[in-house]
């Protein structure tokens, strides 16, 4: 099999490809032939050596493929092999052959290319669990979407545009015109503008009801400021001190220094009717059968047309390099993928 190493903390070029025997899966697993693994955000703090989650370099990253079973460990039901599926991985996702336990399958539904189901798990059920699982998101109500061009910011539109919310979505300038279409209802450019300051003109300065902020730091603190009455502030990322292709100190210091350590006390809270949340998809491994269910909502959703992934580019293996700086040029709008 071919896997893609983070082979040292650094720029995109230390993605490199290399060969290994192919794994036999064990008991409760499938081996998966590869059609398709996801890019994540995630996936590129770890390369620059700032996501405390990564199991130590050099490795094999990656959370998400799309492919078909070719070989099945003991006790799993033999339905599975020869069908094409979506899987959660572990890490391990960027190469052509993975191992997945069986409870980290969906069978990928005959409509869906194997390019748009490795765009689906970590998008749809990060943008799931914080709209609708936790952020409650209902009609009527307006939700800010940080990085509304990226791939959980897509996923999250889709889903509030579902729901009936209002959408507002911060993203580079460039982005504006195809997000809109995407049906984002405001945009703002949040590397020129202050989106405080322009969502409350959008909002009459009433605020809002929901704010998915994977970007950090002082992002928080203001988007905390900017939530209306039972407004809920949901926290999923730091991608603030990817400022860079390689780790940088400063970055990373100054978004400690700028994240609102003081602001969230439950008696603020109260008297404010406010709520703040975090969310780590990766953090979730033990509630496999609630996001198995959120797994089947979902596809529901798809069935329906209500959700769709948009593949912004996919890039063969060998191009690893080209995929991070793509995502870190700021040019995807949509999910970028890994194609063996
Ligand atoms: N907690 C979780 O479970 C979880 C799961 C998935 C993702 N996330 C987080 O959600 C965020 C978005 O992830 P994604 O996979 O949707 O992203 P993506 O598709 O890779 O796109 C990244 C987006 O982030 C924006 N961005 C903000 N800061 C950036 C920077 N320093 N360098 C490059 N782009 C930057 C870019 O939009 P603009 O050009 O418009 O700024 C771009 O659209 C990330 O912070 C990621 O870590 C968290």
């Amino acid at each position: 099999m071919r896997q893609i190493w983070i082979t040292r903390a650094g720029p995109p070029e230390v993605l490199q490809v290399q060969e290994a025997p192919d794994p036999e899966p064990e008991a409760g697993e499938v081996r998966i032939r590869v059609e398709a693994s996801g890019i994540n955000f995630a996936d590129i703090m770890g390369r620059m050596g700032v996501y405390p989650d990564l199991p130590p370099i050099p490795v094999v990253p990656g959370y998400e493929v799309s492919g078909r079973v070719d070989a099945l460990g003991g006790g799993v039901d033999d339905t599975w092999l020869g069908r094409d599926v979506i899987a959660l991985t572990r890490f391990g996702g960027y190469a052509d052959v993975v191992i997945v336990p069986v409870q980290q399958l969906f069978a990928r539904p005959t409509n869906m290319s194997a390019l748009q189901a490795a765009a689906f798990p970590v998008n749809y059920f990060t943008a799931w669990q914080l709209i609708a699982v936790m952020g409650g998101l209902k009609r009527g109500e307006t939700v800010l979407i940080h990085s509304a061009g990226g791939g959980v910011g897509i996923a999250a539109t889709q889903i509030a545009k579902h729901i009936g919310a209002r959408v507002i979505g911060t993203a580079s300038a460039a982005k504006h015109a195809e997000l809109r279409s995407l049906g984002v209802d405001h945009l703002i450019d949040y590397r020129t503008e202050d989106f405080e300051e322009r969502a409350r003109e959008i909002t009459g300065d009433r605020g809002v009801e929901l704010i998915l902020d994977a970007v950090g730091g002082e992002s928080w603190k203001r988007g905390y400021r900017l939530l209306a009455p039972t407004g809920r502030l949901g926290m999923f990322g730091l991608s603030t001190i990817a400022s860079g292709k390689q780790r940088n100190v400063l970055a990373m210091l100054g978004a400690l220094t700028n994240t609102p350590w003081l602001q969230f006390n439950p008696l603020a809270l109260m008297n404010a009717n406010k709520g703040v949340f975090g969310v780590n998809l990766g953090h979730m491994w033990g509630e496999i059968d609630r996001m198995r269910e959120w797994g089947d909502r979902l596809l529901e959703l798809w069935g329906s047309g209500a959700i769709k992934p948009k593949i912004a580019s996919s890039f063969r293996f060998d191009e690893a390099p080209q995929a991070h700086h793509f995502i870190q040029d700021r040019r995807n709008i949509g999910k970028v993928l890994l194609v063996p």
